[in-house]
């Protein structure tokens, strides 16, 4: 049976504001993957589509933050040893996209959102939260945001200007990223949701993206 590491309240408190400032200072924990946009060259682009590329980017930056608040929030108070290393490793990968899409935004001459601080605490709240309820349902609430980010991916994917294939490789390969998320939380035993959380999670999402589209 493996051992879990047992961390004082002082502990966690380090690690818990590491984990925020890697988060909102890009320079997340990251599994060293390669960057999927280095095997498409940069595209000849009008002004206006990498302004809308880097726009596109910023959100999906900006939803990686989340993502590795609601990890983290998670984490900080899952009951299960197993759990808590799930919600780890899974913080870990989203670590990639993060770096991946800051990157991209970089390369398109843009910044990432100016709000990734509000977002971090607002999703580290709502995380935390998730996480209170019970690993099940946190389980259900991680299986149902992946869900609804393969969703959202899946419609900036055809958003994207057809020349921007970096981009698009780096959407892609999140995309796959976050179904084995999702599926991962399901085989983990996850709860499905009621309808209304569902939708409440989807509007919150909904008001993050039309910010941080221009902010
Ligand atoms: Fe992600
Ligand atoms: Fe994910």
């Amino acid at each position: 049976m493996r051992a879990y590491r047992h961390y004082s309240i002082f502990d966690q408190m380090c690690l818990g504001l590491d984990q925020a400032l890697r988060a909102v200072f890009d320079n997340p924990r990251t599994t060293g993957r390669a960057y999927p946009g280095a095997c498409e060259a940069e595209p000849v682009m009008t002004g206006e589509q990498r302004q809308y590329s880097a726009a596109l980017m910023r959100i999906n930056h900006s939803g990686e933050v989340c993502a590795q608040a609601l990890y983290h929030g998670q984490g900080m108070v899952s009951r299960s040893g197993v759990v808590k290393e799930k919600m780890d490793q899974a913080a870990i990968e989203e670590g990639d996209h993060l770096a991946w899409c800051m990157l991209r935004i970089n390369e398109l001459g843009s910044h990432a959102s100016y709000l990734n601080l509000l977002w971090y605490l607002g999703s580290l709240s709502i995380g935390f939260a998730a996480g209170l309820v019970g690993d099940r349902w946190s389980l259900g609430f991680l299986a149902e945001t992946e869900n609804q980010v393969v969703r959202h991916l899946e419609k900036h994917l055809m958003l994207l200007p057809r020349q921007d294939k970096r981009s698009y490789k780096i959407l892609q390969q999140m995309q796959l990223d976050e179904a084995l998320h999702r599926d991962d939380a399901m085989k983990a035993g996850a709860s499905v949701l009621p309808g209304p959380v569902k939708k409440l999670m989807s509007l919150v999402s909904k008001v993050m993206v039309k910010v941080a589209y221009w902010v």
